[in-house]
């Protein structure tokens, strides 16, 4: 099917080479830019959230501006911060011309990337780090992509409205009146068919017979429901490096899941599971062991 005009015009973001895109994350993607809303992106640890906005970036041809939020962070800070101890040192020492309050106006991420000529991605990291009030107090300055530096009455209006990436781990819940304003996407844990693309980005040549054995291990492991905490894409690919350093052949990863620490990160989780093998608990060799959900 050829598309329309009006259709690719739509479809700037297709995944990159580095990033394997589901069609509903595309979709979610094309629409937040098309309607210059920011892309709230919700999902557990480790599936790509945060790369996301990296590939956006790239696949753009656009610069990035990132904003890791912490605990501490406060909203006015991604609009700029006012040195003030800076000037003071500058008044004692006799450093640098005091009456130029601008010199102390320094801008946060959100402040550079509306002054910049150059439309930018800009990824705000984890929001649910900060407080309840974070992202209420950026509701006006991510809709009208401006604000006002009190101090000299100067106002920062952006040249090129960003593209704004938001993600969430869900430790807190989101104002109503944030979330109107975003386009949502959740990523789903990928299937095996997608997860195979996202291995082939960053182990392009595996062995696909050893590759189909890791994938079972790690399936099986992810169903199992004692898990506290489940690993996740970050992981598997961390855990097949060490495999392949290792030089581990499938024969004897059809028997054994080695470098258990790559995978589990909890005490119990890998005690359940050595307690569970040393009872000659069997670890799944096939993909019909299982069960109905891998083998349609
Ligand atoms: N779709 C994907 N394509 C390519 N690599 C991926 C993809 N998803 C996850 N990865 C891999 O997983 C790693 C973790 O991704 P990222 O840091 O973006 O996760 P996250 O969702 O932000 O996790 P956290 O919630 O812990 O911050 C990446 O460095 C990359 O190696
Ligand atoms: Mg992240």
């Amino acid at each position: 099917m050829t598309e329309t005009p009006h259709k690719r015009g739509f479809n700037h973001f297709k995944g990159t080479a580095g990033y394997i895109a589901s069609d509903e994350l595309m979709e979610a993607v094309n629409c937040a830019i098309a309607l210059e809303r920011p892309l709230l992106i919700k999902g557990e640890p480790g599936t790509g959230k945060t790369l996301l906005a990296k590939h956006i970036a790239e696949a753009l041809g656009m610069p990035m501006e990132s904003w890791h939020v912490k605990s501490t962070s406060k909203a006015s800070e991604g609009l700029y911060v006012y040195d003030t101890i800076q000037r003071l040192n500058d008044a004692r020492f006799g450093d640098g011309d005091v009456g130029d309050i601008r010199a102390y106006i320094k801008l946060g991420p959100l402040g550079r990337t509306f002054k910049a000529e150059e439309r930018h991605v800009l990824l705000i990291d984890e929001i649910d780090k900060a407080d309840m009030e974070f992202p209420n107090d950026l509701l006006l300055e991510l809709d009208e992509m401006r604000f006002t530096v009190m101090e000299t009455g100067d106002e920062i209006s952006a040249k090129q409205r960003p593209v704004v990436i938001i993600t969430s781990n869900n430790e807190k819940e989101l104002p109503d009146a944030f979330l109107r304003r975003c386009i949502f996407h959740f990523i789903d844990f990928p299937d095996v068919e997608l997860m195979k693309q996202i291995i082939g980005v960053h182990h392009p040549n595996l062995d696909a017979a050893l590759l189909d054995q890791v994938l079972i291990k790690f399936y099986w492991l992810r169903g199992q429901n004692e898990l506290r905490k489940k690993p996740s894409t970050s992981e598997l690919i961390d855990w097949i490096s060490a495999l392949l350093r290792s030089g581990v052949t499938r024969s004897r990863l059809e028997a054994h899941i080695p470098f258990l620490g790559s995978l589990l990160k909890n005490e119990q989780d890998t005690e359940s599971l050595l307690d569970y093998t040393s009872k000659d608990g069997s670890i799944p060799r096939r993909w019909e062991d299982l069960g109905p959900k891998f083998n349609q």
